[in-house]
Parts: structure tokens; C-alpha cells; sequence
């Protein structure tokens, strides 16, 4: 007896059309440099079809068709932002963090302590925990007279506006953030919580594609690149690597993600391993 075909497509879901699925795909990478693989159709789906439904189209092919026809520009802007993931917390990687604490800082802070001045930029900071994290960290460690500059940038301005509020819910203040941190540095506001505008104003958060140049940006001692190096193609990778190298001053280090390496630009860095966290240091 032949086996039955089991549908499980909801009814009436139509599916993306081929041509529209490589439409996409070629789209968001034109865009965010985001590669989008052969098997992503429910990535796709979970994604878009919500931007398509909010402006009354049944499906993500006629959602296709109207960014063909140069669609508006706020729905372009809503596709990308649509398609990038914000998942982030706060200390996220604590063995980086302690690095930082320990190994990085110490030695930095004794060379820098006539000019007091220090750079951090968190490259794709999503909704700003990153870079807060080591606003509370370096107040922490009693830097507070110091001349710090915090940079966060995302490709995204509707999360980048979320991080400038510095207000945060209580799901995303339970992820990583100490209690200490949280009595600190943070008040009650409703059912979420607001940073201090002591922590809050250490940040700049600005509008930044990776792939852009850098130049503009000027030098940081450490920058954070971290789990946003996974979505490019190697080309995509490399490049990012090297321009990213020059922002770093001699001596300074870039913090990757726990699945991200540079190897796609291995001359530039020196790979240093410490107490579980590995960091890249610029010669
Ligand atoms: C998963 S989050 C990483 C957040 C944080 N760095 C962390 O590790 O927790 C990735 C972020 O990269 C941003 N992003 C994606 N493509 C980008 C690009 N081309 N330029 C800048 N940011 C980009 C997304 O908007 C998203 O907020």
C-alpha cells in the first residue's frame, strides 16, 4: 500500500515563488550584506509575511512584487530591518567580559593614566546591552573622571532607537545582568527598567552598515564585533576585518562571537587565548 502524503502547509499558504525567493535573496544582501541560504523559506515566511500582512498583501510574492516596482521606501527599510536578528544580552559572554576586566583593561588603564581617555565601539550593538555592559563595567572600576568614549552602532535605526531609551524589560534584564548592576545602575519604570542616565549617557549610539568605510568612525582601543560576522559571506567577511583593523590602535583588541573567527583576515590579528575567552589583538 503506497504511504499517504501528509500536507503539513497550513491551508492556503502559498508558497514563495522560486524567482521571488532569489529576488529576496539577492535583495538582502544587496542591502545588509546578509546571505540568505537555499532553505530559509521559513525565515523568510516568519519574517516577512507579517511586513506584507501589515500593508494588506496576502503574500510575501506580492510583497515581492511591489518592492520590484521600487516600493516605498519605508517598506525597503522594513524588509531589512525585518530580516536581521536582534538577539543580544547583557554580559553576553562573561569569559570576554572578565578577559576584559582582567587581562585587557589593567595594563591599558596604567599606560593611558596621564591622557585618561579610552574608546570602545560595539559594532551591530542591536538594542545597546553590549555596550552598556561595559558602561557599568568601567564604572565599576572607579573610571569615572576618565574621558570615555562608547560607540554603538547598528544598521538598524528602529533598534537603535530602542537603545538610546535605554529601557528595558524585565526578561531582558533577568539575561545577564548582575543584581548588583541592576540595584545600581537602573530604576524601576512601570513593569520595565530604566538605565540611569549617568550609564545611558556613555553611549553614542549612530547608524553604521559594517560595509561601509570606517574612516569616519576614527580609533577605538576595543571594539566588539560579535555575532553579527555569521550572517556574511566570506568577501564580506574579510573586508569588514580589515577595515575594522584599522580603527584599532596599535596594541588595542576586537571581541568576536563565540562562532566567529578572523581568520578571514588572520595577518592582521594576533589570536590571543585567555581563561576561556578569545580575543584578537592588533600588533
Ligand atoms: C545578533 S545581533 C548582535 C548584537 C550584539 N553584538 C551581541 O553580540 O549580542 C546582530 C546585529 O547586527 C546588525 N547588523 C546586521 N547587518 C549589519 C550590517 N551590515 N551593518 C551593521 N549592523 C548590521 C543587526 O541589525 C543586529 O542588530
Amino acid at each position: 500500500m503506497a504511504t499517504p502524503v501528509i500536507n503539513t502547509n497550513p491551508p492556503n499558504k502559498v508558497e514563495i515563488h522560486p524567482e521571488n525567493y532569489r529576488f529576496l535573496q539577492d535583495y538582502i544582501y544587496k542591502e545588509s550584506g546578509i546571505v540568505i541560504e537555499r532553505d530559509k523559506h521559513y525565515l523568510l515566511e516568519a519574517r516577512l509575511l507579517p511586513v506584507a500582512k501589515k500593508r494588506d498583501m496576502a503574500t510575501i510574492n506580492d510583497l515581492c512584487n511591489l518592492l520590484r516596482a521600487t516600493g516605498p521606501a519605508d517598506l525597503k527599510r522594513q524588509v531589512v530591518e525585518a530580516m536581521t536578528t536582534h538577539e543580544t544580552l547583557f554580559y553576553r559572554d562573561p569569559a570576554q567580559f572578565e578577559a576584559l576586566r582582567k587581562t585587557i583593561l589593567p595594563p591599558l588603564i596604567e599606560q593611558r593614566k596621564s591622557l585618561r581617555k579610552l574608546s570602545f565601539w560595539s559594532a551591530a550593538s542591536s538594542s545597546g546591552q553590549e555596550a552598556y555592559s561595559v558602561a557599568m563595567m568601567l564604572r565599576g572600576m572607579g573610571l569615572r573622571d576618565w574621558n570615555i568614549s562608547i560607540t554603538g552602532t547598528d544598521l538598524s535605526e528602529q533598534i537603535l532607537q530602542r537603545a538610546r531609551t535605554g529601557l528595558f524589560s524585565q526578561l531582558e534584564v533577568n539575561r545577564g545582568l548582575p543584581v548588583q548592576d541592576l540595584v545600581m545602575y537602573f530604576t524601576r519604570q512601570g513593569l520595565d527598567w530604566q538605565l540611569k542616565d549617568e550609564v545611558r549617557k556613555m553611549v553614542n549610539f549612530r547608524l553604521f552598515d559594517l560595509r561601509q568605510s570606517m574612516r569616519p568612525l576614527g580609533q577605538f582601543d576595543i571594539v566588539f564585533c560579535r555575532n553579527v560576522l555569521i550572517y556574511f559571506d566570506q568577501d564580506t567577511k574579510k573586508k569588514i576585518l580589515e577595515e575594522i583593523r584599522g580603527t584599532i590602535v596599535p596594541g588595542g583588541y576586537l571581541l568576536l562571537g563565540g562562532a566567529e573567527t578572523a581568520m578571514a583576515a588572520a595577518d592582521k590579528f594576533e589570536r590571543v587565548q585567555t581563561n576561556g575567552a578569545v580575543l584578537y589583538r592588533v600588533l
